[in-house]
């Protein structure tokens, strides 16, 4: 089932190449959402474990930011030839040029805001569509989104909460997306903005997965035991607790595999009993049995999708006479890819996915 992911992630390419609306395929993804620092982007960039996204205090996210995630698994050779140093990243508005440097990424994402957004606060519904390709990432895609906010502040209009309230809503709206309602722990939860966004759009809460950070920031003397335990409000995908870097970290460039470390005892220390289902690690791998097990859901209504684009796109090729053949070659190679898969599914046994899906 894992290489399923890729394949998805590769008709995606496709569909976007092809650029028709119409048929437009509704690829599942990881939509994150939650109020203005409640460290959305800390969560993604502790899931992908690099260090690459603007954060900080106030409106720092001011568009969407779609980022593809590909594990790229390095073999001994290619390790013992240095072929593969270091995980890489490429932005689909710079066609061809390769990030090594992260810190890059960063920067290029802040300018790629400013760009259509100017330098003081604004908002803007164009995507940014970045791709990572790392060994020691899980395959999957997620969108980071500017957080829910009140009051317009620099260039933002008197109208702002509804706009990013509807910018949100447009991304977690749609069926095949997996809502990351994302809460700190120092507030209080039955209040939680993420969630009440989520509800209104999953109310059976079948999409939609609670992460409460900021469990270090928390009132001494007071916990989070009732909230992860689902006594406050229950998640039926799960409430997880995560430790992100804090602004001090940032500041002190502290390394994401000692911030994950730190979380790690901190989370045996605080909640001994709780500690192996939370933490950033433990988040990760759930998205991705999510998204496997969402993927397979959608897989029937995919395939019969998919059938008729194939129909389409052959009339439309016949009807231009001489055959283009790059891309109808990439595109029936992609379909065969995916069709194969999608028969390995078929006949691998529903046991795995199930027995795995642990939330
Ligand atoms: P966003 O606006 O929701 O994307 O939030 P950011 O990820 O930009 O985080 C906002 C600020 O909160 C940053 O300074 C983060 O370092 C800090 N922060 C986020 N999560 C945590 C956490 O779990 N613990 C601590 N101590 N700080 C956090
Ligand atoms: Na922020
Ligand atoms: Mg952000």
């Amino acid at each position: 089932m894992e290489s399923l992911i890729p394949v998805i992630s590769k008709l995606q390419d496709v569909f976007a190449a092809v650029g028709s609306r119409e048929n437009e395929v509704q690829l599942p993804q990881i939509v994150v959402v939650g109020s203005q620092s409640a460290g959305k982007s800390s969560v993604i960039e502790g899931i992908v474990g690099r260090d690459f996204l603007p954060r900080g205090s106030g409106i720092v996210t001011r568009r969407p930011l779609l980022i593809h995630l590909y594990n790229t698994p390095i073999n001994a050779e290619e390790r013992s030839h240095h072929k593969t140093k270091d995980d890489w990243a490429t932005f689909e508005h710079i066609p061809g040029k390769i990030f090594t440097d992260f810190e890059k990424v960063r920067e290029e994402i802040e300018c790629e805001t400013n760009r259509s957004t100017g330098t003081n606060k604004g908002i803007s519904n164009e995507t940014i569509t970045l791709k990572v390709f790392s060994a020691r990432v899980v395959t999957l895609s997620l969108i980071d989104l500017p957080g829910i906010t009140k009051v317009p502040v620099g260039d933002q209009p008197p109208d702002i909460e509804i706009l990013i309230r509807d910018m949100i809503l447009f991304y977690i709206r749609n069926p095949q997306s997996l809502i990351l309602a994302v809460t700190p722990a120092n507030q209080d939860f039955a209040n939680s903005e993420a969630l009440k966004l989520a509800r209104e759009v999953d109310p059976n809460g079948d999409r939609t997965l609670c992460v409460l950070t900021k469990l270090d920031l928390m009132d001494r003397g007071t916990d989070a035991l009732d909230v992860l335990l689902g006594d406050i409000i229950s998640v039926k995908l799960g409430i997880i607790g995560v430790v992100n870097r804090s602004q001090e970290d940032i500041i002190a460039n502290k390394s994401i595999e000692d911030c994950l470390n730190d979380e790690t005892s901190f989370l045996h220390k605080k909640y001994p009993t709780l500690a192996p289902k939370n933490g950033i690690q433990y988040l990760a791998k759930t998205l991705n049995k999510l998204l496997i097990h969402h993927i397979r859901e959608t897989l029937p209504q995919l395939k019969h999708r998919i059938a008729k684009m194939i129909t389409e796109f052959q009339e439309a090729l016949n009807a231009m006479g001489e055959p283009i053949v790059d891309h109808k070659k990439t595109f029936l190679q992609v379909l065969n890819h995916f069709s194969s898969a999608y028969i390995a599914t078929l006949d691998g046994s529903s046991k795995n996915v199930e027995s795995s899906y642990v939330v």
